[in-house]
């Protein structure tokens, strides 16, 4: 059912230094710094041949990865994205297999303009999933 890896997502305390990290030490290929306040990040991508990593800082208030990095103070890993064809569907097969799909349950607009949801990562030996329309 899940297809490509779409993302790894990090979570990092300092944007500007995650970025030189990425595009200077490693000589990666990084976009601008794009502002999404209806889901409290900042995002960062990095531009590989195969995928993509998402570097995520805090936005605001409530931002949903400030707790991870009270946790995580360095930053970490914070989450991978899958693309599944039909993100309904999917969502339908899971929860039917007894998975949880947090928040509403209704796929919403993620940062890729595509909908997304996210999976407990109780369920996922560990790891919060995203999946993503592809
Ligand atoms: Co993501």
């Amino acid at each position: 059912m899940i297809g490509r890896l779409n993302h790894v997502a990090i979570a990092v305390p300092d944007l500007e230094a995650a970025v030189a990290t990425y595009r200077d030490t490693l000589g990666a290929e990084v976009s601008a710094v794009v502002a999404q306040p209806e889901h409290g990040v900042n995002t960062v991508f990095v531009l590989l041949p195969n995928t993509k990593v998402e570097l995520l800082g805090v936005l605001g208030e409530n931002s949903p990865i400030a707790k991870f990095l009270e946790r995580n103070p360095d930053g970490g890993i914070h989450h991978l994205c899958y693309e599944v064809d039909d993100i309904r569907a999917a969502r339908d097969r899971l929860v039917a297999a007894g998975a949880r799909v947090l928040g509403s349950g209704e796929p919403r607009i993620g940062a890729h303009g595509k909908p997304v949801l996210f999976l407990h990562p109780k369920d996922f030996l560990g790891t919060l999933v995203e999946l993503e329309q592809a």
